[in-house]
């Protein structure tokens, strides 16, 4: 197949790949996702076999509205409180329902299912123009940087997979992935909606899955989000050995520079991470001094983010 990039316009040929059980990527606002039809093993399976992920690393399925989300996933009164953040970047892993019409490849053989109703315009009329729950990864190779723009995933996929483009991600970052445990509340990824928010917003404390608990993110557990270059972080002085991540009020700098916001903005900050990261890729820096990113807000998404990229891979 080289349909490799289909403009908003050509939805219906989008609609048309899903639904033959072929992967198509598409935008969301946090990412890139490399979607498949959630009910078709052929269509999942493609999903893991191009990204070659793990198959005991479980999927999020895209929904068009809670309705949908409701026909795979038992909601608590807790649980639909979190949905109000629907349309959003919120993943929530829930009882997975006996009765949901969903590949069993999806879950990865778990007893919950994480979901979402993404806000991009383009992403949710593509769901309800397929009428299928959509499972969808980001669209990057297992391991490597998730993709904010459709040039990314054409890149990425050598041009093999079709992409959705609708512009460039609002976020920019993941969702951020919370589950609930009777009556506690556990981030098991820090994402594109800060924790600190959804925490004034229903006025409750969200714990954080740690090493070794109860409930984990399989994909959470090693490095990811890795680009080809080093990074070394937390840089007030860059070496010039590289070039420089910079953050707020920068010095001059005689190599490359690029700044996540000169105005200390934690959400432009996010929203460039990414971007910034891929554009230094394909400009074959070897080396990435990051400046220190603060914790506060999305900050908490980014250092993880950061953190997992100069973890040892293997
Ligand atoms: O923003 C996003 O979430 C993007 C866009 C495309 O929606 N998707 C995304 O998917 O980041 P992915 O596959 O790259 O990351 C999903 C994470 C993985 O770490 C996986 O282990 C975790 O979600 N996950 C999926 N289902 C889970 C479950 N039932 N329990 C715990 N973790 C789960
Ligand atoms: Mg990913």
């Amino acid at each position: 197949m080289n349909k490799n990039l289909i403009v908003p316009k050509d939805i219906g040929q989008a609609v048309d790949i899903l639904l033959s059980g072929k992967v198509c990527a598409f935008a969301t606002e946090t990412v890139y996702g490399l979607g498949g039809d959630a009910t078709n093993d052929d269509a999942v399976l493609a999903i893991y076999e191009s990204k070659n992920r793990p198959r005991f690393n479980p999927l999020i399925v895209h929904c068009a509205d809670i309705e949908m989300a409701k026909t795979l996933v038992d909601f608590s009164p807790l649980a639909l409180e979190l949905a109000n953040f629907w349309p959003g970047p919120l993943s929530l892993v829930l009882p997975l329902k006996k009765s949901a019409s969903i590949s069993s490849l999806v879950s990865a053989g778990l007893k919950t299912l994480a979901v979402r109703v993404p806000a991009h315009p383009l992403a949710r009329e593509l769901i309800k123009k397929t009428g299928k729950p959509l499972a969808a990864p980001s669209a990057n190779p297992s391991g490597k940087l998730s993709p904010t723009s459709a040039k990314q995933v054409i890149k990425a996929f050598g041009g093999k997979i079709p992409v959705l483009d609708g512009g460039a991600c609002e976020a920019g970052l993941e969702s951020t992935i919370i589950a609930i445990d009777g009556e506690k509340i556990v981030q098991l990824r820090a994402g594109a909606l800060a924790r600190e928010d959804i925490e004034k917003t229903l006025n409750r404390e969200i714990l954080i899955a740690k090493k070794g608990s109860a409930i984990l993110s399989p994909g959470m557990l090693k490095s990811h989000y890795a680009p080809k270059a080093k990074l070394r972080l937390n840089v007030n002085e860059p070496t010039g050995e590289g070039a420089y991540l910079a953050f707020g009020n920068a010095q001059e700098f005689a190599g490359k520079m690029l700044n996540l916001s000169p105005n200390s903005d934690i959400k432009e900050a996010a929203k460039n991470l990414f971007a910034f990261l891929h554009e230094l890729d394909e400009g074959g820096t070897k080396l990435i001094e990051v400046a220190p990113i603060p914790h506060e807000g999305l900050g908490e998404a980014i250092n993880d983010r950061l953190l997992r990229a100069v973890a040892p891979k293997g």
